[in-house]
């Protein structure tokens, strides 16, 4: 593998991995019976292989919104290295590529639900040819995405400097890993349900953080839910320093790290991990970020 990428790569491979049938984008035609006669609300999204399609649908199916897939001319390969490799030359030169459908017709929304996979850190390339060919401006922006490790704090801070005269909102997003598994276009429906909550309740990232306990040393108990939950993630080489946790139905755990994967020097990250009621599960990786 080439590892010139580091972290990205990996996550990259480990998504990749998990959705062995990879599926190019295609022009998606919007259910019309299930439309309302004058819709508010658009999801815009692109997907390669196919977990970013499945939480549009579910955001397309939560606010019973129009959709708008954005599909490449020439799409990536179908292999992990080369889309690696062709995604790099693009953020290089900042030669977005070209899409079949490059403008939506805005003038009749004011929320967009912009979805994309995070590639690099960020929003999938893409996403930029939309932001360069659309006008946000006045819009309520709402972002969701799928990652294999995290990218939705950075890629939504990325969309609100692009698009400084919308309304970018909290993100939501998901593990490719969770929204892939068997249940997981379920458990995707009911965190969204949480989100539009959060949103409703105008919540920020830094409100969500509340209710946590300070940082303190781990115990046992604590080693033992990392390991579970990060036994997938061994090329991040993540080294778990304190921890803090919140009781919600379940355990969420903020675990600060270090990540040093691709002999890189060690930086610091929060990894947040999820682990259910007993009975319920075993504990799992949420996102890592700052
Ligand atoms: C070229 C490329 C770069 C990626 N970069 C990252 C990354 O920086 N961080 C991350 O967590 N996941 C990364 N991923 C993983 C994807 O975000 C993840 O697999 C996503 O769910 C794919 O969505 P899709 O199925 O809708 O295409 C990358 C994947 C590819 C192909």
């Amino acid at each position: 593998m080439n590892c010139k990428f580091g972290i990205v790569v990996a996550a990259a491979a480990l998504a990749l991995c998990a959705c062995g049938n990879q599926e190019q984008s295609k022009v998606q035609p919007v259910a019309e019976a299930a439309k309302p006669a004058v819709s508010k609300s658009l999801v815009v999204y692109y997907s390669q292989t196919g977990a970013t399609k499945k939480l549009a649908e579910i955001f397309q199916k939560a606010k019973n919104a129009d959709v708008f897939e954005l599909a490449m001319v020439t799409p990536y390969p179908s292999t992990y290295d080369s889309t690696i490799d062709a995604v790099a030359a693009q953020r290089q030169t900042k030669l977005w590529p070209a899409l079949v459908n490059t403008k939506a017709d805005l003038a009749k929304y004011d929320t967009v639900y912009l979805g994309y996979p995070i590639m690099f850190g960020s929003f999938a390339p893409p996403i930029y040819t939309f932001l360069a060919s659309n006008d946000l401006s006045g819009k309520v922006v709402v972002p969701f995405c799928t990652y294999g490790s995290g990218g939705r704090k950075a890629s939504a801070a990325e969309l609100k400097t692009l698009e400084p005269n919308a309304n970018v909102t909290l993100a939501y997003g998901i593990s490719n890993k969770r929204i892939t598994a068997e249940n997981g276009a379920e458990v995707a429906a009911k965190e969204v349900e949480g989100f539009f909550a959060d949103l409703a309740a105008g919540k920020t990232d830094e409100m969500l953080m509340g209710g946590y306990t300070e940082q303190r040393p781990l115990t046992a108990e604590d080693s033992a839910v990392f390991a579970a939950a990060t036994k997938d993630y061994a090329y991040l080489k993540l080294a778990p320093l304190s921890v803090a946790t919140q009781v919600v139905a379940g355990t969420n755990f903020l675990f600060v790290c270090t990540t040093s994967g691709f002999n890189r020097p060690p930086t610091e990250t929060m990894v947040k991990i999820f682990k259910p009621l007993p009975g319920r599960g075993e504990p799992e990786l949420i996102v890592m970020e700052k």
